[in-house]
């Protein structure tokens, strides 16, 4: 794991000290007519990753991004790509999602039926392996993975649309994945998505998270892509102190 994409997806602190908090902006609500532009707006601003959404239909009830956009992201930046796949049988396609361009390519526990060989065949292509779970899903679903994956991803909105209403209960979800890993030693970053914005980072990051997708609060805010990434951080950042 010592890849340069390494260095993305762990996470930086230790118990009891200040992490460094990333920022992920989702391109679910960025305007795609120019999101070449929107995605090097983004980079200028600091953003630390970028999060692309790929929905099937199927798992959830939206269509989004396949592997030609992502190809084009690619080609958009150099910052780490965290591809979410919202998609039924996932295992079809981490190659193609990997050669597009991906440096994260996170998985759904519920599409999964065998998990620890998708996190192999994640790894063995050359990419980060992230595991997401959907708001219902018990956390105990992921304690067996934890120690292979690089990543853990709590949704805190059902997952299929950008721009909605963050669950509050989920903050303790984050808190009880943060004892988990600390009790478990695991190096795992925690990725939350859904909902992120002004009024919900400081307590996202008090709980414990290590990487924060925005998509609305980054794309649709009315103050612009780089000042909402430089709200975003400085809100985490104190709500990590
Ligand atoms: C939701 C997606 C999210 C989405 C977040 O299914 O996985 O990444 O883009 O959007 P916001 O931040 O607007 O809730
Ligand atoms: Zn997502």
């Amino acid at each position: 794991m010592s890849t340069p994409e390494a260095a993305d997806a762990t996470p930086t602190g230790t118990a009891g000290h200040a992490r460094h908090i990333k920022i992920a902006p989702s391109i679910l609500s960025a305007d795609f007519t120019c999101l070449g532009a929107q995605i090097a707006e983004a980079e200028a601003a600091g953003a630390d990753l970028i999060h692309v959404d790929v929905m099937d239909g199927c798992f959830v009830p939206n269509i989004t991004i396949g592997p030609l956009v992502v190809s084009a992201a690619r080609r958009a930046t150099s910052l780490p790509l965290d591809v979410h796949l919202m998609i039924a049988h996932p295992e079809d396609y981490v190659d193609v999602f990997a050669r597009a361009g991906a440096d994260i390519i996170t998985v759904h526990v519920e599409a999964a039926v065998h998990l620890h060989r998708l996190l192999q065949a994640i790894h063995k292509a050359g990419k980060r392996a992230g595991v997401s779970l959907n708001p219902a899903t018990p956390l105990c679903t992921v304690e067996e993975i934890v120690p292979y994956a690089d990543t853990i991803m709590v949704m805190t909105v059902n997952p299929g649309f950008g721009g909605q209403e963050f669950i509050p209960t989920m903050l303790d979800k984050i808190a009880r994945l943060r004892a988990l890993l600390e009790r478990r030693q695991v190096q795992c970053a925690i990725e939350v998505d859904g909902g992120v914005g002004p009024n919900t980072v400081g307590r996202v990051a008090a709980a414990g998270a290590d990487i924060l997708v925005a998509g609305a609060a980054v794309f649709a805010a009315p103050e612009g892509i780089a000042q909402a990434i430089g709200n975003l951080r400085r809100l985490a950042e104190a709500g990590n102190e």
